[in-house]
């Protein structure tokens, strides 16, 4: 599965052409629920799970839109919203780790509220893309794929080529495009996408 596919934006930059309710406290006894857990007793990540759930047969075909829905949502998928997942779906706990290991569009890790994505494709790697992540790892003080800046604003990951060669080496912040990019102009990028 692949990601949600990105809208090309163009983003300029000096030298870079860019681009329920309770029973209530009346003494009526409260009426048998039909699961183990109140709402009451749930979670955020566990409520929020349980309304995207609601969109869906609870079933295993389910499985790879759910997790979707969530990685969207949180941006990672927390264990408590894997696990009310697991139990609504009748899928073992294990085998709904799999597929969230198996797709790279999921994350098992928070994330920073945006993802730096710098393009290690043949084309831009030859264009000196390592040095943008040496630089992207320097400022942010992260590593790709792991973890997030100190202020929670960024993560980075390194991608595949992205199908824009001609513009490489490039760097992707959400939908926006940094083409022709150099470590000179990486602080001005993280400044401009600086989430509000
Ligand atoms: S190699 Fe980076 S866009 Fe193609």
């Amino acid at each position: 599965m692949s990601p949600r596919r990105a809208k090309k934006t163009d983003v300029d930059l000096d030298n870079t052409e860019a681009l329920e309710p309770s029973a209530g406290d009346t003494g009526a006894k409260a009426p048998p629920r039909p699961n183990k857990s109140r709402p009451s007793d749930l979670s955020d990540e566990e409520r929020a799970a349980d309304e995207i759930l609601a969109h869906y047969p609870l079933a295993e075909p389910s499985l790879i839109m759910v997790l979707q829905e969530l990685n969207d949502h949180y941006q990672w998928l927390p264990p408590k919203a894997l696990l009310r997942v697991s139990e609504k779906l009748g899928v073992p706990f294990g085998k709904v780790q799999g597929v969230a290991t198996f797709y790279k569009a999921f994350s098992l890790e928070p994330k920073g509220k945006k993802t730096v994505k710098v393009c290690l494709g043949t084309a831009c790697h030859v264009r000196g893309a390592g040095m943008l992540v040496d630089e992207l790892k320097r400022s942010l003080k992260v590593e790709p794929g792991h973890g997030m800046s100190e202020d929670g604003d960024y993560s980075l990951e390194t991608v595949n080529c992205v199908g824009a060669c001609a513009m490489a080496p490039v760097v992707m912040v959400g939908d926006n495009y940094y083409a022709n990019m150099a470590p000179g102009n990486i602080g001005k990028m993280l400044k401009k996408e600086k989430p509000a």
